[in-house]
């Protein structure tokens, strides 16, 4: 194929990724915004549509037991390698229409772009059920999943109707009894996941691709300040124990003690009052909160921070103050050997550039038991996990360009090599 007819495929695969993203944002649990957490209805449509792009490939598709989407791409050695391609296929609400479905996408792309040609290694698409912890508060079930990480207390987390994840994977109609199946065999050698950046950097240095070095580390937790429910309109302010406002005196210091503490980011993403009426003085507000840092011990002297301006300001306002930890998920850094094949096959057509993650990914799971690694795509203006997310065609193109060069030169890779039956 010369240069000319490569650039055009790309060009053609870029444009069908785009059309292909949008027929999948058009599977929603609400109308006029993308919101589809794990294992929703329209989850199963998204399996059905991505079946029909992969049946014309010869490749079945199968979901696993907690509802990732699983199909290979098959070799002519029958125990070949087998790299994994992927990324998840839930939301956030009112989500933008690339974060996660992309690297599904583009990883179907890519074996289009093979045009029928199969290499020493076995692919294996992947679509994760759950990455974005919104149904239950947890992320990264579908992951987990992969690497034998779904346990009974993770089964049992419900979520804001009382479903528990269990329930939730029987009313899908899969089997939790199935679950261990879920699990990556042997063959499987490598995990590679293209991403959207989801931030500005690339941006900033207007470059199209970047290779990630390392996934930052991330808490995610409840604080419960408890006060009184009273009249808001008899109760004198002196005599109020009001947990909207120790709430509201605590975000502010969590904004001002993050603003110190150099490279880390801190959110309070949510905030639910009881009894939430205009004219009551609010009893309890539960808020979430989100600290995201690349060194660990930085994360966790914060966290201990956060934790004790909350119990000072619930003391001196006569509240109280409960804690609860949903994740606390490491830093993880990318294989270096992928990193450095990923910068080869980026410099074949542009300048890599790498880079560290803020956003959590699948690929910082599957790193625990593979050699991991992401891809990342400039992100227009920065924003993420918002409907005006966006990516470019001309972007999507070279991101393909690379993938391809990367699958042909992983194949000349010890690690993607058929293994010779032990004698
Ligand atoms: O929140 C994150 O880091 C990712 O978008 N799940
Ligand atoms: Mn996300
Ligand atoms: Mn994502």
């Amino acid at each position: 194929m010369t240069l000319t007819q490569r650039t055009a495929n790309a060009a053609r695969l870029a444009e069908q990724a785009v059309v292909r993203c949008r027929k999948l944002a058009s599977f929603s649990e609400d109308v006029g915004s993308l919101r589809r957490t794990f294992l929703s209805p329209p989850m199963r449509d998204v399996h059905r549509e991505i079946g029909t792009w992969l049946a014309p490939l010869g490749m079945k598709t199968r979901i696993d037991a907690v509802g990732n989407l699983r199909a290979i791409y098959p070799t002519f050695a029958p125990s070949a390698p087998r790299l994994l391609i992927g990324s998840h296929l839930d939301t956030v609400p009112n989500a933008g229409i690339y974060d996660g479905m992309l690297g599904v996408v583009l990883a179907v792309a890519l074996l289009e772009g093979l045009e029928g040609q199969h290499l020493p290694y076995a692919i294996e698409v992947v679509g994760f059920s759950e990455e974005e912890g919104v149904r239950f508060g947890i992320p990264f079930i579908g992951s987990r999943a992969l690497v034998g990480r779904i346990d009974d207390a993770l089964l049992e987390k419900a979520d804001a109707s009382g479903v528990s994840v269990r329930n939730a994977i029987e009313q899908f109609g899969l089997d939790p009894a199935e679950i261990p199946h879920a699990v990556i065999d042997k063959d499987v050698c490598a995990y590679i996941e293209f991403h959207i950046e989801q931030g500005p950097v690339l941006e900033n240095l207007a470059m199209p691709l970047g290779v990630v070095e390392a996934i930052a580390g991330q808490t995610r937790m409840d604080f419960v300040f408890t006060g009184r429910a009273n009249h808001a309109g008899t109760t004198p302010m002196n005599l109020r124990f009001d947990a909207m406002a120790g709430a509201a005196e605590w975000i502010i210091a969590v904004e001002r003690t993050a603003k110190s503490i150099s490279d880390l980011v801190a959110t309070v993403g949510s905030v639910n009052a009881k009894p939430g009426a205009t004219n009551v003085i609010a009893g309890e507000v539960r808020a979430t909160l989100d600290v995201r840092h690349s060194k660990d011990d930085h994360r966790s002297r914060a966290v201990e921070q956060f934790t004790h301006s909350a119990q000072e300001i619930a003391r001196s306002r006569g509240l109280s103050i409960s804690t609860t930890t949903r994740l606390n998920q490491p830093a993880v850094p990318m294989s270096a050997t992928l990193t450095a094949q990923i910068e080869h096959a980026i410099g074949d057509g542009c300048v890599p550039h790498r880079m560290a993650s803020g956003a959590g990914h699948d690929a910082m799971i599957l790193a625990e038991k593979l050699p991991s690694a992401m891809i990342f795509l400039r992100t227009p203006n920065g924003v993420s996990h918002d409907p005006a997310e966006s990516v470019s065609v001309a972007d999507l193109a070279k991101a393909i360009e690379c993938g391809l060069q990367l699958l042909h030169q992983l194949s000349s890779h010890s690690l993607f090599q058929p293994r010779t039956p032990s004698a």
